[in-house]
């Protein structure tokens, strides 16, 4: 029988170098390749937990451990704000459940809004400022609460809360991951691009 030689790390013949020229894997190809290895493992746990759709607030909490694993491994520097408002990434997509990066410039927010099903969010790189509302007896937005995520922590929200994201660091933009469950399964869960709430409240 042949002896399988070792594949040395660093070395042609591990996947950082090109099976083609031999050279080595440019930084990009490898950060996009640990990104899209971390998204899978991130999609495996997830699926783990069954039925995201009646998920227990302990189930939430998970989700939200498992978004704080995998934001190391998501490289914000080729993500851009393309529009006067904030940039939006789909980075993985299933039938109950939608991943995307918001990026937001410092001072960028989306218009308050809620979602259809509950989510999590998690700060990729910058500072996320997520503002919370509730109606008042107009139909007016009331703030009610308004906290600061750096790099690694987050928060979750259920389908009823109002929220609102904003970049806050004056230094660099701001990318946090934002998963949401939707509502139905093969449904489109609403995303932070749908401005404007249900009840017809845009501000
Ligand atoms: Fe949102």
């Amino acid at each position: 029988m042949q002896a399988i030689a070792p594949v040395l790390l660093g070395t042609p013949g591990d996947p950082s170098f090109s099976r083609h020229s031999g050279a080595p894997r440019s930084r990009a190809w490898r950060s996009a390749t640990r990104q899209r290895s971390a998204i899978e493992t991130f999609s495996g746990n997830v699926a783990r937990l069954g039925d995201l759709r009646h998920a227990r607030s302990a189930d939430r909490a998970a989700v939200l451990d498992l978004l704080q694993a995998l934001s190391p491994a998501i490289d914000p520097s080729p993500m851009s704000v393309v529009s006067a408002s904030y940039g939006r990434v789909v980075l993985a997509a299933r039938d109950d459940w939608t991943l995307a990066a918001i990026v937001l410039a410092n001072g960028q927010q989306t218009h308050p809004h809620d979602h259809d099903g509950w989510g999590a969010v998690v700060t990729v790189q910058g500072l996320e400022r997520d503002r919370r509302y509730r109606l008042d007896r107009q139909g007016g937005l009331e703030l009610i609460a308004e906290r600061d995520y750096p790099p690694g922590s987050g928060y979750i929200f259920g389908p009823a809360d109002i929220h609102q994201p904003i970049g806050a660091d004056p230094h660099r933009l701001t990318v946090a991951l934002h998963f949401l469950v939707h509502r139905a399964v093969s449904g489109q869960a609403k995303p932070e691009t749908s401005h404007g709430l249900d009840r017809g409240q845009t501000s």
